[in-house]
């Protein structure tokens, strides 16, 4: 796959060790990590994280891209998002984000995951994106409709965070449905 890629406002490219401490100024904020099983991030939290993600680039076939979203305008590398294949021979993969909260509705999430959307299906000749979200992050699944995703339904209690049991509720997009909606 080819990074790093380049969106209007947005640059997209692998992690490298030093960004660690760019991760950790959103990733240790409680309101970032509300919805999700990990964090709030300790700096030892970061910096493993930034190791996965470089330890998933040289795996061979790569099939979790980890990838940092870089504010072109500044250079300033500001949050995360990720697409990893979850059965290659049927050809379906899933996509993440996570977005510092100075950057949160701007259109950012939207604007990095529509890329990969395109690296998903034309790249790596994907079927099927998936995607999941807590039924109560209203950002995100705002960020899944404007992709064009169609829910599918309610996981029920796939997840604990931080000890409570929450629902997911799952989207995807197909192939020939992403085409047609360019
Ligand atoms: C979820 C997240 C990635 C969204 O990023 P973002 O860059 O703000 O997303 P976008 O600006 O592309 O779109 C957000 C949309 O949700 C809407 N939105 C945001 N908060 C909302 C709320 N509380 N209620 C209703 N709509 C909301 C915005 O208005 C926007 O819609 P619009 O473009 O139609 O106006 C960001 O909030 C984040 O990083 N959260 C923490 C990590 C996380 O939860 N990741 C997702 C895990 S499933």
């Amino acid at each position: 796959m080819e990074l790093p890629l380049q969106t209007p406002r947005l640059l997209l490219r692998d992690f490298v060790e030093d960004d660690w401490g760019a991760v950790h100024t959103y990733a240790h904020r409680p309101e970032v990590s509300r919805f999700m099983p990990w964090g709030p991030n300790s700096e030892q939290d970061s910096r493993e994280f930034v190791g996965r993600a470089l330890a998933a680039q040289v795996a061979s076939p790569r099939l979790v891209f980890e990838i940092a979203v870089i504010w072109r305008e500044s250079g300033q590398l500001i949050g995360g998002c990720h697409l990893s294949v979850q059965n290659q021979t049927q050809g379906v993969g899933e996509i993440g984000y996570c977005l510092h909260p100075d950057f949160w509705g701007r259109g950012c999430a939207a604007e990095a995951s529509g890329a990969l959307l395109a690296l998903g299906f034309e790249e790596l000749q994907l079927h099927r994106l998936q995607a999941t979200c807590d039924p109560e992050n209203k950002g995100s699944r705002r960020v899944l409709e404007k992709l064009g995703m169609q829910l599918e339904g309610r996981l029920r209690q796939n997840l604990q965070i931080r000890g409570q049991w929450r629902d997911s509720l799952l989207w995807s997009i197909l192939e020939n449905e992403w085409r047609g909606g360019r």
